[in-house]
């Protein structure tokens, strides 16, 4: 970064001494968005749009993301940067009347627990995306039964790279973040957008690939049903990292002359563009692939695969390139799990927080124990994989998020009181009292979030 002005754009305090904060706004939208940017976007997104009717799924995500998401995300950002501690602490530092105490807690032990279990399948699905950054390498040394074990889905794979991703999540963290990954993601994500761009014009050029497009961008209003609107809504609330306390401990360590509902759009501004582009990525190379005679619907047009869709349409898309998909898969699938892990460690960061602040744990050992506990959760799934897998992703990213996030919501509405939102707000933005934010975002987290989340799981 040559900004002189950008010198910790840490999330994570990685010593543990001194609350360290991001020195500027820039250094924070990079560090959330970096939380926010990751297999959510690039692997579960295009599987939703695939598996929902295309381009209905991605309206009704679109306007999910915006009317219950961004306002969401500065709640979220909001409680943290009011409590300035981790999401236990922060959550119960917000009632004024100490009844609610246990309940707020409660919230917040039920966020730490979820986000474990997201980093168990997160780790998983990472741990694949680097098996196929490593895949190419392999190949490239000859090594080709090795190469294939590792594109290959089994237990013993699934479990090994789910562990390196853990242990490379855990590294990182006690590495040192400020030198290391954040630096690098600040430099690599503009790479893998660059890629993007040009992996999408190579497939636009390919037969199929304008059926995938008007697929991914012409809506059937036919397919919008209450079943669409829960996936998307969870789909939201995962790529946000909302509902689990993620952005909580980031707004936590946010300046206080940041302009939340600023920064916030910022975040989702990325985010979302990220997830548009891969799905025009995806989709168009899934109906190329589809084109080449891969199976990828079965005959009533049910995804065959959904876990694995990825895997198999972007390697289709590489082996068409010749000898130039050997880099490009390299390129592509590492700057993935680059992705992925800066997304990861803002997961491992909620427990660790949780530990060192209210039990006195060292940081180290914090997240060896954490890491620990999730291998043994990755274990158990990848030996029971097919209820476990997916029942864990529906329990945490369907259930968990909305519903704590619609908790969160409601807590910043009514729990915090007008005088302290206003203030938290005008540091940084002296000017809130006066403006449209103000005038309609109080009532709407404490009224129409809550009652429109409420409305899409009862009319499920
Ligand atoms: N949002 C990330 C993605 O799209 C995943 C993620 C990071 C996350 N931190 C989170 C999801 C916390 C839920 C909760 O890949």
């Amino acid at each position: 970064m040559s900004d002189p002005t950008i010198t910790t754009p840490s999330p994570v305090d990685v010593t543990g001494e001194a609350r360290t904060g991001f020195s500027s706004r820039l250094g924070f939208v990079l560090a959330a968005a970096g939380s926010a940017v990751g297999l959510g976007n690039i692997w579960s997104y295009p599987t939703q749009v695939a598996e929902n009717g295309g381009a209905a799924f991605v309206l009704v995500y679109f306007i999910l993301t915006l009317m219950l998401a961004y306002p969401a995300l500065v709640a979220e950002l909001m409680i943290g940067r009011y409590g300035q501690s981790n999401p236990v602490s922060a959550l119960e530092k917000l009632p004024t009347n100490r009844l609610w105490q246990p309940v707020t807690r409660l919230s917040g032990f039920i966020a730490v627990l979820m986000i474990c279990l997201i980093f168990s399948f997160y780790s998983i699905v990472g741990g694949w995306i680097a098996g196929f950054a490593l895949a190419p390498l392999f190949s490239l040394a000859g090594l080709n039964d090795a190469a294939q074990w590792l594109e290959t889905f089994s237990p013993a794979r699934n479990l090994i790279l789910a562990a390196l991703f853990v242990v490379m999540t855990l590294s990182v963290v006690n590495g040192g973040i400020k030198n290391g990954i954040e630096r690098w993601s600040a430099r690599l994500m503009p790479l893998l957008l660059l890629l993007l761009l040009v992996l999408i014009a190579m497939v636009m050029t390919q037969k199929g690939a304008l059926t995938g497009l008007r697929h991914y961008l012409v809506p059937d209003f036919s397919l919008i049903n209450t079943t669409l609107a829960l996936n998307a809504l969870g789909q939201a609330f995962f790529s946000m990292s909302l509902g689990v306390g993620a952005m909580m401990v980031y707004g936590s360590y946010l300046n206080k002359s940041c302009n939340l509902p600023v920064v916030a759009f910022q975040v989702c501004l990325v985010d979302t563009g990220i997830a548009f582009l891969a799905g025009l990525l995806i989709i168009p190379a899934l109906f190329v692939a589809v084109d080449l005679g891969i199976t990828i619907y079965t005959p009533e047009g049910q995804l065959i695969n959904s876990d694995t869709l990825v895997f198999q349409v972007l390697p289709a898309l590489f082996n068409g390139l010749g000898t130039l998909g050997i880099p490009v898969a390299l390129a592509f699938f590492s700057l993935m799990t680059i992705a992925a892990l800066t997304s990861s460690i803002s997961m491992l960061e909620v427990p660790v927080s949780c530990l060192t602040e209210r039990a006195g744990m060292p940081r180290k050992k914090a997240g060896l124990l954490i890491c620990a506990g999730v291998c043994l959760v990755v274990a158990l799934i990848t030996v029971w994989f097919d209820p476990l897998f997916n029942g864990v992703i529906i329990l945490t990213t369907h259930y968990a998020q909305p519903l704590d996030g619609l908790l969160f919501c409601l807590f910043a509405g009514w729990l915090m009181g007008r005088n302290r939102k206003l203030n938290e707000l005008r540091q940084g933005w002296p000017e809130a009292e006066n403006s449209l934010f103000w005038a309609i975002w109080p009532w709407y987290i404490r009224l129409v979030c809550p009652a429109l989340i409420l409305m899409i799981f009862f009319m499920q």
